[in-house]
């Protein structure tokens, strides 16, 4: 498994389902579990980035992928899917909530549809997922993961509708950790920065100049990679975290610690009098 500092075979026998695992961070989580053993069925609503996300996870990996064609707005689509996988593959182990639908706009310019619509489709969407996947988890051992956003806690221009969204997301990982870990089941999430190279940290889903700005601020001075989100998901998706619930793992280079730009550094302390 090239580069990967963990151990080759660390999910082998997993099951793991991943929404919106067709592209971007979620598709490289997916790559990421097939390396290291992991059978993974990747969901979302076109039937060509399906094809598109299995060829490619196949031929990167060398191991079997399936494809799930649907929206996480609908409850018995997610129920059926998960009946489908946990027949052919057995009990699911991991679930990666990861679908969402984003786009920058200030909160006078959207719609009362265009505001349900993203809700619909991270905080919903994100229950609808894990509660369809419940009667078809691993009796006692299943981790549930979530992908959030430092805006979650952060407001952040034209981001109401997902910063919404994602707050609830937070809090739902949390209850269902709080009431699920008798089963055996971990919940957790993992509240990436902005990714170079993918759709949420684009020109559609950032406002102008927030690129530049987010890289002058964060501490460690740069977007994040797939792969620094992979990491953290094999992390949670695996036994290293088996004590780990109801957490919302920040991989985001430090950006809600505050201003790190040089100007923010510099000021001088008072001298005591
Ligand atoms: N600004 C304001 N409103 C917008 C918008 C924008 N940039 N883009 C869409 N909307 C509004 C639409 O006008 C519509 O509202 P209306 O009916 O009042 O006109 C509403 O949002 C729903 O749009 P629609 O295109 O019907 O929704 P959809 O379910 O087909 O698609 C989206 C969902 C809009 C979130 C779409 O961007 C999407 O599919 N995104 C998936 C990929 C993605 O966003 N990735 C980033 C992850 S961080
Ligand atoms: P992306 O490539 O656009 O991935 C979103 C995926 O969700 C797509 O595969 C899409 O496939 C699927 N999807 C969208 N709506 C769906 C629906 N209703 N039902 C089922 N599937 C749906 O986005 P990304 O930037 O990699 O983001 C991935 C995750 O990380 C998201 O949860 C996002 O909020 C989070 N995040 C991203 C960043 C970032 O910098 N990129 C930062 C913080 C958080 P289809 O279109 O085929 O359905």
């Amino acid at each position: 498994m090239g580069g990967s500092l963990y151990k080759a075979n660390l999910l082998e026998g997993q099951v793991a389902c991943i929404t919106g695992g067709t592209s971007g961070i979620n598709l490289g989580i997916a790559k990421a579990f097939a390396n290291h053993g992991a059978r993974v069925i990747v969901m979302g609503r076109s039937a060509e980035r399906g094809a598109a996300a299995i060829a490619e996870i196949e031929a990167e990996t060398g191991r079997k992928a399936d494809y799930e064609q649907l929206d996480v707005r609908d409850y018995d689509s997610l129920e059926a899917a998960f009946a489908r996988i946990s027949a052919a593959h057995g009990a699911i182990t991991t679930v990666v909530a990861g679908a969402a639908g984003n786009f920058s706009a200030s909160a006078v310019n959207l719609s009362a549809n265009a505001f349900k619509t993203v809700v619909e489709i991270d905080l919903i969407g994100t229950f609808n997922t894990f509660r369809a996947a419940y009667d078809h988890l691993h009796p006692n051992k299943a981790s549930l993961l979530a992908i959030t956003t430092p805006n979650a806690t952060q407001s952040m221009p034209f981001q109401s509708h997902a910063s919404a969204a994602k707050a609830g997301v937070n809090m739902l990982v949390k209850s269902l950790a709080l009431e699920w870990g008798g089963r055996g089941i971990r919940v957790n999430a993992i509240s990436p920065g902005p990714i170079a190279g993918t759709e949420g940290a684009s020109a559609r889903t950032m406002p102008e100049g927030m690129d530049d700005k987010i890289i002058k601020t964060t501490p460690l001075h740069r977007f994040g990679a797939v792969a620094e989100v992979a990491n953290a998901a094999i992390f949670l998706a695996s036994d290293l975290s088996s004590y780990t619930t109801g957490h919302i793992l920040d991989v985001e280079g430090g950006l809600l610690l505050g201003d790190a730009s040089r100007d923010a550094l510099t000021v001088t302390p008072r001298q005591k009098s």
